[in-house]
């Protein structure tokens, strides 16, 4: 039963079964762990993060244990795209586990994969699934603003899948879910300048209220939450920083849980996400080769913004380049999700696709 989720250091089986029903199964982490509560539903024994000595344990159903997989979003249709681009060098610039290379390497024979992430556990899980095409993909660990420096060779088609896997929000050792408790931390990759305690803790209320209200609270619930943080530091646990978060909005409780945004707020910052995209965006502008393709899928309204005004320019919508050289692929509109795709993975709810085509001059 060992190392059926790898993120968990012990999972075994609980001894009476008779007892359970359904059987649990006992997990050890080696840092505090909250299971979404939607996931632990009513159990025989006491769940979420009880604690040792040594290490932190939950019993939970067994059928809450399954390895990660994360689910490539609208993978149908990028792979369509994929699949009109000349043979060549395709630029997965958020590889995460792999699953749209997986995708495109199994649907196209002629091309070859460059994937690049920030984040070296997921390159080792990519490498894990994209096995079977060994010899036709290379990984390389590097953020996305320097694909450029990254590849000498230009690219058909570049993708960036913004945002966060699913390996990376359920690994509850790395800060990034409210639901668990665990240090400040949110670094993406092992190249980062701060860390989410360096916000938390050293950032003047003016600087957080501006990340909290850009990441789409109001200006007053951005002051007052940036306003309960300073005063309760130091804050050193995501449980702490929930709490406050929770008694500053008086437990307001919306169709998210009031810890989303800050939380999302912080990572962003952590990341510098906004300005990843802009430099990664220009990047591909200029690495990708005639009718070669860009494609962005984006969870939040921000990185779509982004995306949007940048393609506007470069297909001369705004008129700002001299010569515009770009083309919308489909439209100018976003794609989203197909009904069929939003009932499989829920996660995909907020995607946004925008593509656009270099012109073959
Ligand atoms: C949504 S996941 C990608 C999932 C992937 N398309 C798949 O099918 O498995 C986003 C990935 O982008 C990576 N990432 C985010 N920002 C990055 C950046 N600036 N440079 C490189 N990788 C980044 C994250 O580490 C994460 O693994």
């Amino acid at each position: 039963m060992d190392n059926v989720y790898p993120l968990f250091k012990k999972v075994t089986q609980s001894t009476d079964d008779e007892v359970c029903s359904p059987p649990l199964l006992r997990v050890e982490t080696s840092s505090p762990f909250k299971f979404h509560p939607a996931n632990v539903g009513i159990l025989c024994r006491p769940g979420g993060g009880l604690q040792t000595s040594s290490s932190h344990f939950s019993w939970v159903h067994k059928t809450m244990i399954s390895p990660v997989v994360h689910k490539p979003v609208l993978v149908k249709e990028i792979t369509a795209m994929a699949n009109t681009v000349p043979s060549g060098l395709i630029i997965d610039a958020t590889v995460g586990l792999g699953g749209h290379s997986l995708a495109i390497l199994s649907a196209r024979s002629d091309i070859t994969i460059l994937g690049i992430d920030r984040d070296q556990k997921a390159l080792d899980e990519a490498n894990k699934n994209l096995k079977p095409f060994k010899g036709r993909y290379n990984l390389v660990q590097a953020r996305f603003s320097q694909i450029n420096e990254v590849s000498h060779q230009k690219a058909v088609f570049i993708l960036f899948d913004l945002g966060l896997s699913s390996l990376q929000l359920e690994d509850y050792s790395r800060g990034f879910s409210f639901y668990s408790n665990s240090k400040l931390d949110m670094t993406m990759g092992a190249d980062y300048e701060k860390t989410a305690w360096h916000v938390v803790n050293q950032y003047s209320v003016k600087a957080l209220q501006e990340i909290f209200s850009l990441n789409g609270e109001t200006k007053q619930v951005a002051y007052k939450v940036a306003q309960e943080i300073v005063k309760a530091r130091p804050i050193e646990y995501t449980n702490e920083l929930v709490e406050i978060i929770m008694a500053a909005k008086k437990g307001r409780r919306g169709k998210i849980h009031p810890a989303t945004k800050i939380f999302q707020a912080i990572r962003r910052e952590v990341n510098n996400e906004h300005n990843e995209l802009i430099n990664g965006l220009k990047s591909a502008q200029s690495l990708i080769a005639p009718n070669g393709i860009i494609a962005v899928i984006s969870y939040h309204s921000l990185e779509d913004r982004v995306t949007k005004v940048f393609f506007d320019e470069i297909t001369g919508h705004i008129k700002v380049e001299p010569v515009a050289n770009f083309s919308f692929v489909i439209s100018r509109k976003a794609i989203k999700p197909s009904e069929q795709e939003l009932a499989d993975n829920p996660r995909a709810r907020s995607a946004r696709l925008r593509a656009v085509r270099r012109n073959s001059k």
